[in-house]
């Protein structure tokens, strides 16, 4: 049973959401400090689906909801590991998994309707994309059910629909925050990243920011 606490401006549906009962969602159509991983901040102006949701820790949380907020958009996303959702390598998606007081606060943004962004964040929304309008209700809905969907999956399968949906999860040169450099050569039972290097040594990212080499 879903409890659905809904704003118009907010700080961040992550503070909101910490605190409240599992199967609570904070929903706003604004954040004025919005959060993102390692410390960022997440753009979060009008337009965009900026949501919370409390969950039952799993394991493979932030993969499955990559999964859930790449079907629920629906059209061509890749999925830039852990869980960055792209279209046409500019990222339309991110997702955000917290951990307070033994629940999963999982925070995902989806830009919809915005027509710009700062040119640093290498950024794109649905609109600018498919050059329609996306409804921010629909598109809730379209989420919560991927997200149920894809969290109830067994482990296994999250992983191999990963690998499928992901162009990032073997075979791809990257650039890991900047240092280490290789090709990606799967992911590991515990969904952690391979990157083989040069030399034939494999390295195991257990977090961290995964850039295509030469972007
Ligand atoms: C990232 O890619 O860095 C993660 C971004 C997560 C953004 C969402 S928007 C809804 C929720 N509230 C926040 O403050 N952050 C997450």
């Amino acid at each position: 049973m879903r409890s659905i606490h809904r704003y118009r401006t907010i700080d961040s549906t992550m503070t909101a959401a910490a605190g409240l009962p599992l199967g609570s969602v904070v929903v706003a159509d604004e954040q004025t400090a919005g959060q993102g991983r390692h410390g960022h901040s997440w753009h979060s102006e009008p337009g965009g689906l900026y949501c919370s949701m409390v969950l039952e820790p799993r394991p493979l949380l932030t993969l499955a909801l990559g999964l859930a907020t790449a079907e629920a958009i629906g059209i061509g996303c890749d999925l830039r590991w852990p869980n960055d959702v792209m279209i046409g390598g500019k990222k339309v998606a991110g997702i955000l998994v917290q951990l307070v007081d033994g629940k999963a606060i999982a925070g995902i943004g989806i830009n919809l309707n915005q027509t710009s962004f700062p040119e640093a964040l290498e950024a794109t929304s649905l609109r600018l994309c498919t050059g329609r309008e996306v409804s921010a209700k629909t598109m809730l809905e379209n989420l919560l059910d991927a997200v149920d969907t894809f969290t109830a999956l067994a482990p296994e399968d999250i992983l191999r629909l990963f690998t499928q949906g992901s162009s990032y999860a073997a075979g791809r040169r990257v650039v890991v925050d900047g240092k280490i450099e290789g090709t990606t050569a799967g992911l590991t039972p515990d969904g952690y990243l391979v990157v083989r290097r040069d030399d034939g040594t494999d390295t195991l990212i257990v977090a961290g920011g995964v850039r295509a080499a030469g972007s």
